[in-house]
């Protein structure tokens, strides 16, 4: 679909972000068109064929039955890392799970979804939701978890819904419940619907929410692989990492790797928002460079050129387009140049953009969704947009920089959970790279007002 055909379609319908054909290679977007959610749709689109192969089941792609720990070693080979944020590789995670263990093991899913900019998972559960449990059941077969949740956020309902219909369609066919497909292995799926906070995307936040709790983030370790759910051990992954997994096993895990590069294998979604063309998800090999990736979206916006990329979610480090346009989008090339990839919510912000304004849109963020148990984070998100809304508004004083610094240093690594490091990170890429920015506003401000000077 060319730049024109996607832009009348998005104004037609007013929410549809990724039927434009504009994907490369799609695993996850193959064959959607919005309405083809059905089971009897997924299963023609090869769907379910993995669960019957490694239940050695009728009607399975090629190949003998694989025991658990072949699908794990097949997880690992594939080089599949976690789409929720850390980026921690899937076949590794699945092993921690001790799956001897005499009691309940739980799987859980996080579809929560709060990360600003991300908006993958929730297309993915409305569009394509049987691919997301067919990678749980299998997931569940390779660790010996017979119950688990999708834990979904709480405000998208319609969403939720659509879920809860794929599952009750899995059940009465036999994908799920006891005996699976006639074989001795038995899974029971179930959705939970979240409670609207950023922090119960915390694995073990969103743990504690399961449970009943409030969504607070547990001190780790122990991890959630020896306590997790009720205490027991449970694997949490996110819904696109799940997603992924049907056609690794379908194809292998050297295909999947292929697919991507080195380290980093198979296809991302990347939701592209901001100053461009054309926002949307789109699903492209990981490797990808990022030039192609903001060519897909129809590029900056017309008349504009690109200032900076936050390229994995608000959390993460912004970089300038300089660094940006020479990186390819994985998440090792991320890393290098000093961001993080994320969630893959790819935010595009033309020289049109306020540093200080979009900081501060930031900060409140975090000091908002700051769950209040750990003092840095509590009072120091607190802290960092009370500075950042000073230097705006005019009343910034040259110490500021520092003392912005100062605050981000005493969060980064003192906090129960990565959402201090989150709150602090992007504070201190913005200082890096655009802190000519803050004190020319700061300057500004002195200027305009001589005869109440500001203190040093
Ligand atoms: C504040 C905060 C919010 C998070 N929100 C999400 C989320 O909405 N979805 C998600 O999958 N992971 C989220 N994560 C990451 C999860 O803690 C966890 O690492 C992830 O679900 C693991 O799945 P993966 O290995 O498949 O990536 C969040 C982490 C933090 C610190
Ligand atoms: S870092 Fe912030 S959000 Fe995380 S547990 Fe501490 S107070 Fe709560």
């Amino acid at each position: 679909m060319n730049a024109n055909q996607v832009l009348s379609q998005f104004q037609a319908t007013g929410v549809q972000t990724c039927f434009h054909g504009r994907h490369i290679n799609p695993q996850i977007y193959a064959g959607l068109n919005g309405t083809n959610w059905r089971l009897k749709d997924y299963e023609a689109r090869q769907g379910y064929q993995a669960l019957r192969r490694i239940l050695g089941a009728a009607g399975g792609s090629e190949g003998a039955a694989m025991t658990p720990d072949q699908v794990i070693a097949t997880v690992k080979e594939s080089a599949l890392r976690g789409r929720g944020g850390a980026g921690f590789p899937t076949g590794l995670k699945w092993s921690f799970m001790p799956r001897q263990f005499p009691g309940q093991k739980y799987l859980v899913c996080n579809s929560d979804e709060g990360e600003p900019g991300t908006c993958k998972d929730r297309d993915l559960l409305q569009f394509n939701p049987h691919q997301v449990i067919e990678g749980m059941i299998i997931a569940a077969y390779a660790m010996g978890t017979t119950v688990g949740y999708n834990y979904i956020h709480g405000e998208i309902f319609q969403t939720y819904e659509r879920f809860e219909e794929a599952l009750e369609e899995a059940r009465a066919a036999g994908y799920l419940g006891d005996g699976i497909l006639g074989s001795g292995f038995n899974f029971q799926l179930h959705a939970a619907h979240g409670f609207g906070a950023y922090i119960c995307g915390e694995e073990t936040g969103l743990l504690e929410s399961l449970e009943g709790k409030k969504g607070q983030p547990r001190f780790k370790p122990p991890f959630p692989a020896s306590y997790g759910l009720y205490g027991k051990p449970t694997t949490i992954n996110n819904t696109e990492t799940f997603a992924a997994v049907p056609w690794i096993i379908r194809n292998g895990g050297p295909a999947f790797l292929a697919v991507g590069k080195p380290n980093n294998g198979g296809t991302k979604i990347y939701s592209v928002s901001g100053d461009v063309e054309l926002p949307g998800n789109y699903e492209v090999p990981l490797g990808t460079p990022f030039a192609k990736l903001l060519e897909l979206a129809g590029g900056v916006r017309k008349g504009r050129t690109l200032k900076a990329v936050i390229p994995g979610g608000s959390s993460a480090p912004v970089l300038p387009a300089d660094i940006m346009m020479g990186c390819t989008m994985d998440y090792d090339s991320i890393a290098k140049a000093g961001s993080m990839l994320g969630s893959g919510a790819v935010i595009v912000m033309d020289d049109t953009r306020c540093m200080v304004e979009s900081l501060k849109r930031l900060s409140y963020f975090y000091m908002h969704e700051s769950c209040g148990q750990c003092t840095p984070c509590r009072e120091g998100t607190g802290w960092l947009w009370r500075v950042v809304d000073r230097i705006h508004s005019g009343h910034g004083k040259p110490s500021d920089m520092d003392l912005l610094n100062s605050v981000a240093d005493n969060i980064q690594g003192r906090t129960i959970c990565a959402l201090g490091d989150a709150a602090a990170m992007p504070v201190r890429a913005m200082i890096k790279h655009f802190r000519p920015e803050f004190e020319a506003m700061i300057d500004k401000a002195r200027k305009a007002a001589p005869a109440t000077p500001v203190q040093a």
